[in-house]
């Protein structure tokens, strides 16, 4: 879900449209608006509010006529409680209209106050959670509204970002968290808050990020934060990093086609500045990682969901390919709640693009209270799990906005790339493999290029396979996770039913669905297990299914093959999965699909 809100001078519904629709990416099946109304006489002051059902744009048609203030807040929203529907979506106001709340996150006890308030005759008009947060403030007697925000979240449990505006305060806004991103935006006489800073980037690049357990009060020429308890913090304003512009779509026609088009260049920035030559290693300035610490790990588990697991499943192989330490990755959200054994020589290892994923924050929470070191491979610079891990390695990939990962993914590879090589260095990879190494690393951009190039090709392919209405992906050790992501990649955004297996596994079971209507894409990389590839593309040939490979040579065993460039054996995971984003693309694009924003999903999972 995405939160935005402006007190200042400007007309503020469209602020907060604009801020909506760069936020859209985070939850996009209703939206909402409410201001404080300017008017003279008896139309003076008191909140309007808009909500619609669907996107932003149903919202931005729906808005009253009259609809002109000065301080507003907004939200968009994936549903968790209660179905996407106008009553359900943010925000929400109490019995009498003087309070509209946005929240994101989850209240946990929702169900009892909702009880408890309806006991003492409360109407609710939604199913949310959030609706229980708007009586509680609107019932409370405290003088200021900062503290009736206080006494309301006192009786809640659960996780939340929160904006509140008030009838008898309209010349303030006050904003807490616990759990869900809040980021105040100080402009010149006017104020932002959003749950992101892609909404904030091209007003202001002075942004304040709010901790857990901290409030904040917004007045257009001044901002104030403290804690829930009321004591006063000192929050200091830092610079972003990231350009307006890079939030915008670049000529393409969608974020997933821009995004996929940058990556040679985001590689680029991953491996700036960090290759060493001298001692043909990296340095990583963050990893705050001492090399008598780094010799003392004994395993790494690396902890993450969807595309940033399958990163991480390709980065445990890595690590143990080239630092020869016992690797491997898990879901973050099973991890937690197995309670794993919490081992000090163990290296933790968070991933994760927005650095916000409750799962994998939670994971870090709880691998922390056992004592554990944990590092962080993320994305979003100054999120949650960047700041709650000990230390970690920036993926650097530049904003994200399609709701499924593509150059952030390849970043994250390339990240632990450098991990595996820095960690490798200071353990027994020689100075030869080292250079080996770093001379595949530095291919890499070039080679996204050439691989970028084959576009027309795998748009042709993509119009073959798009009639399909299940696929197979197969892959061994190195190709597996890319398999796993590819499949994931089409799933998400055509919605074709898509399997992932090692190719070794075909003959223990799924080779009973191979039929000419269940083709394969096989990730054949040129090393070892070559010929074991060809095998497992012989045993689905034998059973007439149709096979899409991806291969540094023609393969005559398939029907089709996409030719990439070898790297080194440890880096082709790396380029193996790019043609097959591409793939991805096409076929959603030729079945007609809205490929930035796919049924159901979000792009930052920030609830359980
Ligand atoms: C959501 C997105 C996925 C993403 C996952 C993890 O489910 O739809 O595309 O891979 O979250 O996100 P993270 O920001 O932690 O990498």
């Amino acid at each position: 879900c995405g939160i935005v809100g402006y007190i200042g001078k400007r007309d503020v519904a469209p602020l907060l449209l604009e801020g909506l629709q760069r936020l859209e990416y985070r939850g996009y099946d209703s939206a909402g608006i409410a201001i404080h109304a300017k008017g003279t006489g008896k139309a003076a002051g008191g909140l309007k509010t808009a909500k619609a059902k669907g996107r932003v744009r149903e919202l931005e048609s729906r808005l009253p006529k009259r609809f002109a203030g000065t301080a507003g807040i907004a939200h968009t929203r994936w549903a968790t409680h209660g179905a996407p529907t106008d009553e359900n979506a943010h925000p929400h106001v109490d019995t009498e209209g003087k309070v509209a709340v946005v929240h994101n996150g989850i209240i946990d006890n929702a169900d009892e106050l909702r009880a408890k308030l309806t006991a003492d005759g409360v109407e609710f008009v939604s199913e949310t959670d959030t609706e229980v947060l708007a009586h509680l403030i609107g019932r409370s007697q405290a003088p200021t509204l900062e503290e009736q925000v206080r006494e309301a979240l006192r009786v809640i449990e659960g996780t939340y970002g929160i904006a509140v505006l008030h009838a008898d305060f309209p010349e303030r806004i006050v904003v807490a968290r616990n759990g869900s991103p809040v980021v105040l935006g100080i402009g010149e006489k006017e104020m932002f808050v959003s749950s992101d800073v892609a909404a904030l980037v091209s007003h202001t690049r002075q942004v304040v990020t709010l901790d857990d357990g901290e409030m904040a009060t917004l007045k257009a020429d001044d901002y104030r934060t403290y804690t829930t308890e009321g004591s006063h913090t000192s929050a200091q304003p830092t610079t972003v990093e990231w350009e307006a512009e890079s939030y915008d779509m670049g000529g393409h026609d969608t974020y997933m086609h821009k995004e996929i088009c940058e990556q040679a260049d985001a590689v680029d920035r991953v491996l700036r500045g960090r290759i060493d030559d001298r001692f043909s290693t990296v340095h990583l300035g963050g990893l705050n990682l001492d090399p008598r610490e780094a010799r003392a790990i004994r395993r790494v588990k690396i902890l993450g969901c969807g595309t940033s697991y399958h990163a991480g499943q390709i980065g445990a192989q890595m690590i143990e390919e080239l630092a020869r330490i016992p690797s491997d990755a898990e879901p973050a959200s099973e991890f937690r709640y197995r309670n794993p054994v919490v081992d000090p020589d163990t290296l933790y290892i968070a991933v994760s693009q927005s650095g916000e994923t409750y799962d994998v924050l939670a994971a870090v929470q709880e691998l922390k209270r056992k004592g554990a070191r944990v590092l962080g491979v993320v994305n979003v610079v100054g999120s949650a799990i960047a700041r709650e891990t000990h230390g970690g390695v920036y993926v650097h990939a530049g904003p994200e906005v399609c709701v499924v990962s593509t150059k952030c993914f390849t970043n994250t590879v390339v990240a632990f790339g450098l991990l595996a090589l820095h960690l490798g260095r200071i353990r027994d990879l020689s100075v030869a493999d080292g250079k080996r190494i770093i001379e595949g690393l530095r291919k890499l951009p070039g080679q996204i290029q050439e691989i970028l190039e084959l576009e027309d090709e795998v748009k042709k392919l993509a119009a073959e396979y798009a009639d399909a209405k299940s696929m197979m992906f197969i892959g061994r050790v190195r190709g597996y996770p890319v398999a796993r992501e590819a499949s994931l990649k089409l799933k998400e955004i055509s919605y074709i039913h898509a399997e992932a297996y090692p190719a070794s596994e075909l003959k223990h079971g799924p080779l009973a669905l191979i039929e000419p209507a269940m083709p394969t894409v096989a990730i054949v990389p040129d090393d070892d297990l070559l010929e074991k590839n060809r095998a497992a593309m012989e045993e689905i040939k034998a059973r007439s299914g149709r096979i899409l490979a991806v291969a540094h040579q023609k393969q005559d065993k398939a029907d089709h093959t996409i030719v990439v460039p070898k790297n080194e054996n440890e880096l082709d995971p790396i380029l193996m999965g790019i043609p097959l984003q591409l793939l991805a693309y096409h076929v959603a694009l030729a079945m007609g699909r809205d490929i930035d924003k796919p049924r159901n999903l979000a792009k930052s999972v920030t609830v359980e």
